[in-house]
């Protein structure tokens, strides 16, 4: 046994691959996955949604104290908020603005901080997001920081909107997307994106699926060696 925490981290930037490869590791090596962005887009959208204001004071901390937030509830339930299922809401295009909008916000992320880190128990975890690494599981015993170029991210984005049957969005209103929500999401002051000091780099620019897998596990077992942490 040691003191590193159960947890695979994976942060990355939006389409860098890190809900496929997290989805497709967890399930190959029998771990849990969780998915953090998925948090994040539900709580835009249903703050969106009953109008509430994206500022970070005292009603929001009570209105954030009123809702029921579900994650992983069943098969077809990842995320529900006040017994709303929106797991299939929260994959529109439109919803990815209002996730980044209201990830900015500190009482945003300390109501999610606590869910995340209580997720965690018996079971080895793969958590994806943009701060797991840096902030909710520093102990992590394994840490990724994904990447790719944000051509090939906006592309990934786009195929998977269409595979979805989702709202046809043009490839270059994707890419600005993308490009504006990077500022975003590395530019805030709390939590920013960014890789953390022990983390490895993976580009997947150039990678398909099965290479990067690949690439994951073997990272997965050298590290359970070099920090002694059963798998
Ligand atoms: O990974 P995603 O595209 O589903 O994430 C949506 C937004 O949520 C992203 O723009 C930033 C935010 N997010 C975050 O701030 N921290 C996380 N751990 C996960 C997501």
């Amino acid at each position: 046994m040691t003191d590193y925490d159960k947890v695979i981290a994976i942060d990355g930037p939006g389409g860098s691959g890190k809900s496929t490869i997290a989805k497709t590791l967890a399930f190959k090596m029998g771990f849990l996955y969780v998915d953090t962005g998925a948090m994040y887009r539900a709580l835009g959208y249903f703050l969106d949604l009953n109008k509430i204001p994206f500022i970070s004071d005292d009603h929001l901390k009570k209105y954030l104290q009123s809702i029921v937030f579900r994650y992983g509830v069943s098969e077809d339930v990842l995320v529900e908020v006040s017994g709303m299922n929106l797991t299939e809401k929260i994959r529109e295009h439109h919803v990815s603005e209002l996730a980044s909008k209201v990830s900015k916000l500190p009482f945003v992320r300390e109501f999610l901080f606590d869910t995340q880190r209580n997720l965690v128990k018996d079971q080895i975890c793969v958590m994806e997001g943009r701060d797991i690494a840096t902030v909710i599981f520093p102990g992590a015993f394994c840490k990724v920081f994904l990447t790719a170029s944000a051509k090939v991210r906006a592309k990934r984005r786009y195929d998977q909107l269409i595979s979805i049957g989702k709202d046809a969005v043009p490839l270059n209103q994707i890419l600005e997307d993308i490009k504006k929500r990077d500022e975003r999401d590395s530019g805030r002051d709390v939590a920013p994106l960014k890789q953390a000091q022990d983390a490895i780099l993976l580009d997947t620019s150039d990678l398909d699926l099965n290479h990067v897998i690949d690439q994951m596990e073997k990272i997965v077992i050298q590290r359970s060696r070099e920090t002694g942490f059963d798998l």
